[in-house]
């Protein structure tokens, strides 16, 4: 199915032979159709059969998140990937949003909240420095580790397991063979996921109260 100016949000081959989508990947982009790095790691990965892509800005254009289609979602997954371009040190707003409407209190934390415990968080984002600007004499002065605990925290807080994220730097000038390459790698990066179980989560991990 295609989406009026953005990428198709392809619909899984749901059969009754099938089995369920595994990984759901939220692909936060605002302009997907300018995207390089996004759209290049977006079309390796979107055909395998067992991972179902949600387009945020494509599917919720008035941000009217729909919250239950997206726990859904989430509940049939055993992972989770958070696919975007750095914006500021952080996600695209819409993202940001999708955590505060998505991730609620008795659902994904608090007493109650366990619906993510022992699902895998998959972060995936792409920087338009090199990695060299993420140095104390840089430009962005932190070493690019140092923006990535707000996001591993939040699905830490939501019971989730926190795999080796997957940075992409140099977005609009690293070479297209580079590119390719960690296209590649990124869906032999799923692959291997659909074919590993979930782990439990950790007493830490699982533990309740407010973010
Ligand atoms: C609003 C905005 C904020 C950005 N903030 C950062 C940033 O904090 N650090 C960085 O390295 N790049 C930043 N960038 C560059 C984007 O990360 C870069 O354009 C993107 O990763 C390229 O991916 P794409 O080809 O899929 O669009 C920013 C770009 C925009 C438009």
């Amino acid at each position: 199915m295609a989406r009026p100016g953005g990428l198709p949000c392809r619909e899984p081959r749901r059969g009754p032979t099938l089995p369920p989508p595994m990984i759901y990947l939220l692909h936060a982009h605002p302009h997907p159709q300018r995207s390089r790095a996004n759209r290049a790691l977006l079309a390796a990965v979107e055909d395998l059969p067992s991972v179902q892509v949600r387009s945020l800005y494509d599917a919720y254009p008035d941000f009217a998140i729909d919250v239950e289609r997206e726990r859904a979602e989430l509940a049939a997954a055993h992972t989770v990937v958070w696919q975007h371009p750095l914006y500021w040190y952080s996600v695209p707003g819409m993202l940001k949003h999708w955590f505060d409407e998505v991730l609620g209190l008795g659902w994904a934390y608090g007493a109650g909240g366990t619906a993510l415990h022992g699902k895998r968080a998959l972060w995936v984002v792409t920087t338009g420095a090199d990695v060299t600007a993420y140095a104390p004499e840089g430009p962005h002065a932190h070493p690019f580790p140092t923006f990535e605990p707000p996001i591993r925290q939040t699905a830490r807080f939501c019971g989730m397991e926190w795999l080796e994220p997957i940075v992409v730097h140099w977005a609009h000038r690293i070479s297209e063979a580079d590119l390719a390459a960690r296209a590649r790698a990124y869906r032999e990066r799923l692959t291997t996921l659909l074919g590993e179980p979930a782990a439990k989560p950790s007493e830490a991990d699982a533990r309740g109260g407010a973010p």
